[in-house]
């Protein structure tokens, strides 16, 4: 069976033929981060006109690469929630006019479960029941998957998402939006004990995240440093704030992923979105699945961002479970997963 997945949420126009949920027959992403970038984040308006102009043809591409015609597509994909409303809105109401057109059912894919179906596209043998962490620009998310189409949220990010505190501490550092890849090298080269920053915790919600006042504790340091103490800002000065913010975010996420495992003995787990590209990250939580005894599934890096491939494969197993869209089908820029 082959879906047709199309991902607007945010900056990236994306679409991608999949068949059966697990076979990547094409994956077209478009990024706008160039445009974006002059303006240090994005700009909800110039992004959902970014995707009014390059959908067409990003689907066309999708289909190209697949050596697919609407003909051979069994049912489009699409995400309707959450994110921008406006990027999300150009998606769907394309994929709504393309389902009319066409006659194909239509299946709206909640845009957290895309990210955690990225794995099944490369891990053949992964299934649920498992844990699932994503981590992006807009959403830190500890959750249960229990199967394809049933998750529980057990905790998630009070205020900033990680990827953006990334964003905006690289800001802070001078360096091009987005900054997540850059503090990544950044911190490979600092002292992560060279600065004590903290996450805190959410009182009463021990699975939550905030990441607002780490953000401000980096904020106030650079304006500390440089601005009240003229200290010039180099490369060791960046990276030594970039080791030490990502070591104090990074343990956050660990600490509840660990509590996790120590009470839900045998779960195997799965990270995602954006930031799961993080190389610190990446071995934090290894280290941490080892301990357990869990089995720890990552996206190889190009499925980490947002792209449509994860969308067609989780509206696969939506399709399968009955889910379908509607001519009123709307966008939400916020819904629980
Ligand atoms: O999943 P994604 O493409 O978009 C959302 O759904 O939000 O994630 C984008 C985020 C950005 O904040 C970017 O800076 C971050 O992922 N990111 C990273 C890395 N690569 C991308 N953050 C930390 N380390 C990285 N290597
Ligand atoms: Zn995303």
């Amino acid at each position: 069976m082959k879906i047709l997945g199309i991902e607007s949420s945010c900056d990236e126009t994306a679409a991608s033929v999949v068949e059966d949920g697990r076979k990547m027959l094409s994956n077209v992403v478009a990024s706008q981060i160039d445009i974006h970038a002059v303006y240090g984040g994005v700009v909800p308006e110039i992004a959902s006109r970014a995707h009014t102009e390059a959908i067409w043809g990003v689907v066309e591409n999708a289909l190209l690469q697949a050596e697919c015609g609407m003909d051979d597509i069994d049912a489009i994909a699409v995400t309707n929630a959450p994110g921008l409303i406006g990027a999300l809105l150009t998606g769907l109401s394309f994929a709504k006019g393309l389902a009319f057109a066409t006659g194909k059912p239509l299946v709206p894919v909640h845009h957290i479960r895309g990210h955690v179906a990225a794995n099944y596209l490369v891990h053949e043998e992964l299934k649920p029941p498992f844990v699932a962490l994503v981590v992006s620009g807009g959403h830190t998310s500890l959750m249960r998957v229990d199967d394809y189409t049933e998750y529980s949220l057990i905790g998630h990010a009070r205020d900033d998402a990680a990827g953006e505190a990334f964003d905006k501490c690289a800001r802070v550092l001078g360096l091009p939006y987005p900054g997540g890849a850059a503090m990544d090298r950044l911190a490979a080269l600092g002292d992560k004990n060279k600065y004590k920053f903290t996450a805190g915790s959410v009182d009463g919600a021990e699975y939550d995240f905030t990441f607002s006042g780490l953000k401000t504790s980096v904020i106030n340091l650079v304006h500390q440093e440089t601005t009240q103490r003229g200290r010039v800002m180099d490369d060791e000065f960046r990276a030594d704030v970039a080791a030490s913010f990502t070591s104090a975010l990074i343990k956050t996420i660990n600490t509840r992923l660990e509590l996790l495992l120590s009470r839900e003995g045998g779960l195997n787990v799965v990270l995602a979105g954006g930031v799961a590209a993080n190389s610190h990250l990446r071995a934090a939580v290894a280290a941490t699945a080892e301990k357990y005894g869990a089995k720890l599934y990552l996206p190889p890096l190009k499925l980490c961002g947002d792209n449509a491939a994860m969308i067609a494969s989780q509206g696969y197993f939506e399709y399968l479970k009955g889910t379908r869209g509607g001519t009123d089908l709307n966008a939400f820029a916020t819904k629980g997963v």
